[in-house]
Order: C-alpha cells, then sequence, then structure tokens
C-alpha cells in the first residue's frame, strides 16, 4: 500500500470527495455577464443560503473560498472576476447556515502571521462544531505584495520555507490545549489543567511564538489543511502536511502521474497513501442532451471579452501582456521562480503556437482545470473514469455560473453518481474529518504522543 502503484491505489476508495468551489457569480470568467447573473448585489447572505442549501443536499462534502489580496485595474471592465470576499468571514456566515458540509477558506502565508490565523480557523471549527478548513496558499500575484508592505513578492522557495514554518507553528498552537486539558471545576475555581496547556516558545527564521493559543482544542483537533501548489517545492510541502490538495489539470494521463507522484512521496513523511485526498477542479456544463450542454459551454464562450482573457494571461503570468498584440504568439516569459500554473500555460503556448487571444480564451474559461460537458451521464462517466484510473480521490466541482450551477450538479449528477455507488447517499458523520475519511489527529503534546516517540 505504500509504494505507491497503481494497482494497489484503485482500491483505495469506493468513494468520491467531492468539493465546490465557490466563486462570486460563478467559475466562469464572464459570468457576470450572463444574461442569468443577478448582479444587484455582488457580496449578499442570499447568495451563499442557496449554494449551501444545494450543496447540503447533495451531501458535498465542503464548499471552498478561494482568496486573493489585490484587483487589477488594467482591463477595469474584466476585472470584476477578481472581487473576492474575504473568505474567513465568509466561513463564519457559512458555519450559521449549515449542518453537515465542510467549510474552507484560503489564507495567505505570505501576508498573515501563525497565531491569528490559528485563532481565526480554531474560531471556525467551533463554531461549526468541527467543519472547517484552511487551504494555506503561499500567493502568487505581485499586486498582493504591494497592498501589504512589500515591494515585490518573496521568491518562490522562500515563500514556500515561510509556508513550512508557518504551518508547524499553526499546528502547535492547535496542539497546545490537551483534548482533556478543560477542567471546569467549578467548586475550586478550576478552569483547566496547567500540564495539559503547553507553551510553544518557537523561535525561527520567520515567526517567534510564545503560545499557547488563546483558545482550547477545537472539535477536529486540528480543522483539515488543504493545499493547492503543484510545484516540486508545492508537492512537497503538500505530501508533508496537507489532507486535501486542490489540482488544475486537463489531462487524465497528467493527473495520473501527479496522484501517483505525490502518493509516493507519503511514505517519506511517515504518511500513508490514504491520509491525503487529490482533488483536481472540475468544470461542466451539463445539459439535458449533448447538443444542449454544447450550446450552454457556446453562450458562455461569447461573453468572454479579448481583453478579459488578456488580462487573465497577465496576471497568471505576472507580467503585462497589455503592449502586446493580440494577435501574436505568446512571448517568452522567464519561469524561473514563477508558479507551475504559469508553466503551464507557456507549455501550451508553446505546444500549440496559439496566439494571445485564444490561449486568452482557453484559459479564461476553466484556468487550466479540466472541463466536461454533456448529460449528466457523461459527466459522471468521466468523473468515474478519472476516479477508477487513480487519477484522484475526487474532484472540486467548479460551477460555471453560481447559484444556480450548484443546484444543477447536485440534482443531475450527484445521483447518477449515487446511483452507480460512486458518492454517499447521506452523510455519515459530522465533521469534515469525518466526510473525507481522515482520523483526528492526537496533540503532539500528548503523553501518548510523548510515550511513542520513547518507544
Ligand atoms: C484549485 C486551486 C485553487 C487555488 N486557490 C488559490 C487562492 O485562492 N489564492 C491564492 O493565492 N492561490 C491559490 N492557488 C495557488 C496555489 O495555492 C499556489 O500558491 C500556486 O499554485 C503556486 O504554487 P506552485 O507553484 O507550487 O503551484 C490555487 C491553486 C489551485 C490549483
Amino acid at each position: 500500500m505504500q509504494d505507491g502503484s497503481d494497482k494497489d491505489m484503485k482500491q483505495l476508495n469506493e468513494q468520491m470527495n467531492l468539493g465546490a468551489f465557490v466563486f462570486t457569480f460563478g467559475h466562469h470568467f464572464a459570468a457576470w455577464r450572463h444574461p442569468g447573473t443577478d448582479t444587484n448585489e455582488i457580496i449578499s447572505m442570499d447568495f451563499y443560503k442557496e449554494l449551501a442549501a444545494s450543496a447540503e443536499r447533495g451531501k458535498l462534502d465542503m464548499l471552498f473560498l478561494a482568496d486573493s489580496g489585490s484587483i487589477p485595474l488594467s482591463d477595469a471592465e474584466s476585472s470584476a472576476r477578481f472581487v473576492y470576499p474575504e473568505a474567513t468571514a465568509v466561513l463564519g456566515a457559512l458555519a450559521a447556515i449549515t449542518d453537515k458540509i465542510g467549510i474552507a477558506a484560503t489564507v495567505s502565508t505570505t501576508f498573515n502571521d501563525p497565531y491569528n490565523v490559528a485563532r481565526r480557523f480554531s474560531t471556525l471549527d467551533h463554531l461549526s462544531k468541527g467543519r472547517a478548513a484552511w487551504n494555506v496558499v503561499t500567493s502568487t500575484k505581485e499586486g498582493d505584495a504591494l497592498n501589504y508592505s512589500m515591494e515585490k513578492l518573496p521568491e518562490h522557495g522562500s515563500r514556500y520555507e515561510r509556508a513550512r514554518e508557518f504551518l508547524d507553528v499553526t499546528n502547535a498552537l492547535w496542539d497546545s490545549w490537551e483534548d482533556d486539558a478543560l477542567l471546569w471545576d467549578k467548586k475550586a475555581g478550576l478552569f483547566a489543567d496547567k500540564e495539559k496547556v503547553h507553551l510553544l516558545e518557537h523561535r525561527g527564521e520567520s515567526f517567534s511564538v510564545l503560545g499557547p493559543l488563546n483558545i482550547p482544542r477545537s472539535p477536529q483537533g486540528r480543522p483539515v489543511i488543504i493545499q493547492a501548489g503543484t510545484s516540486p517545492a508545492g508537492s512537497r510541502f503538500a505530501a508533508s502536511g496537507a489532507d486535501v490538495i486542490f489540482t488544475a489539470c486537463e489531462d487524465k494521463d497528467e493527473a495520473i502521474r501527479f496522484y501517483k507522484h505525490v502518493k509516493g512521496l507519503l511514505p517519506e513523511f511517515g504518511r500513508e497513501v490514504g491520509e491525503v485526498k487529490i482533488l483536481p477542479g472540475l468544470m461542466y456544463f451539463v445539459g439535458a442532451t449533448e447538443a444542449e450542454a454544447k450550446a450552454k459551454e457556446e453562450e458562455f464562450y461569447e461573453l468572454i471579452l479579448p481583453s478579459a482573457g488578456v488580462t487573465y494571461l497577465s496576471r497568471m503570468l505576472n507580467v503585462d501582456l497589455s503592449g502586446y498584440s493580440i494577435d501574436e504568439q505568446l512571448p517568452d516569459i522567464p519561469l524561473e521562480g514563477n508558479t507551475s500554473r504559469a508553466k503551464i500555460i507557456m507549455e501550451t503556448a508553446r505546444r500549440t503556437k496559439q496566439t494571445i487571444r485564444e490561449l486568452g480564451l482557453h484559459f479564461a474559461v476553466a484556468r487550466g482545470h479540466m472541463k466536461v460537458r454533456g448529460t449528466p451521464e457523461q459527466i459522471a462517466d468521466v468523473m468515474e473514469d478519472w476516479f477508477r484510473s487513480a487519477a484522484c480521490d475526487g474532484f472540486n466541482i467548479m460551477p460555471p455560473l453560481l447559484p444556480g450551477g450548484m443546484g444543477e450538479f447536485v440534482d443531475q449528477v450527484v445521483p447518477v453518481l449515487q446511483r452507480r455507488g460512486l458518492f454517499r447517499t447521506e452523510y455519515s458523520g459530522n465533521t469534515l474529518r469525518d466526510h473525507l475519511g481522515l482520523s483526528r489527529p492526537i496533540s503532539q503534546f500528548a503523553a501518548s504522543v510523548e510515550t511513542a516517540k520513547e518507544g
């Protein structure tokens, strides 16, 4: 089971895990321009209520929110796509309007401190009774750095070094209260057992943290950790400490290679292959017939302004492409230190010789994620094929239009997956770790852990 062979991995899970990747108005780059989109409110409780109700009706594992710290104004007509409500604030609202589904938010390790992130997610885990998850990102946008008192982004490698230390400290803060630390001895006036609340006394390269956290251990022990970087540094970081990995991949063979590679790294970190779930993004266009699904997708394509595609490429490649002719091929962009997504774009450009206009259109639709269109059965066929081929443990679904697209998936595709035994028909547990089939971690300070180490 630990050697990462295809044969062993295929049989790993009987059912897939399904996250729902949420974006204001939907994932399609031009979702806001769709005639069906209500643009009266850009951040609204009604929007999240509808999403949450559909996602829980479909028994999905989690709702996931991306985040970013800047907005490009080079192309103001289309940059509506880059409006992000602060993700943990939305999670607070989601905790209140959901009962079962996991709730995940993106927070950057480059622009925060471990103590405030540990507090935020611990609070969310308490409020949601064990359903919180943190998507740990290192941030990739030069514009973000300018909003956080930096002149430029730290380079790729050092962002990951900081992230490694950040996550170690955050885990230690969540562990700083053992499970049985609280006494609530009203008679003696003893609230907690001091022996079971631990100082960190951490002094590292980037952080100095005394501890303990000022919030006792949360229902999941530690909120679920998600990671979405796929570079060599990102993959190793994920293999060492993530519970879930989100990926962007258009090609099944490439997904199989990544799955095998990351699962193969786990034993090095003392972990089993089942301890990490790999979920590629999946954008879909569903219709009663193939022709209806095709027409739906084409309608979306027509909404993308060529200039918006250029803005998207510029942002992902960290260069300003506005000075280039849109009908020329992409210039050579230095990839040293850039993200794995930038590399995918450049590789596609070199392989297909597409112009900036064509590439912009191609990537603006699904941003390098897989894209499927067809009837519910056809979409389920592709999902089943990837799942059974050990290309993934499930998917992070990306409705092109929201909130309506979530209902379409839940009411049309989920029943097909359920009939095939590929997805749950009821939640069997209460926490996100339960949904994902992940165990609850023991505090690193607990006596049982110390004894195991000594033994
Ligand atoms: C599905 C998915 C979602 C992501 N969401 C965010 C996000 O919300 N905010 C962000 O700053 N980066 C996001 N990223 C970027 C990555 O987390 C990572 O920082 C980036 O890919 C650079 O790392 P890499 O070069 O190791 O891939 C996302 C990546 C993927 C694949």
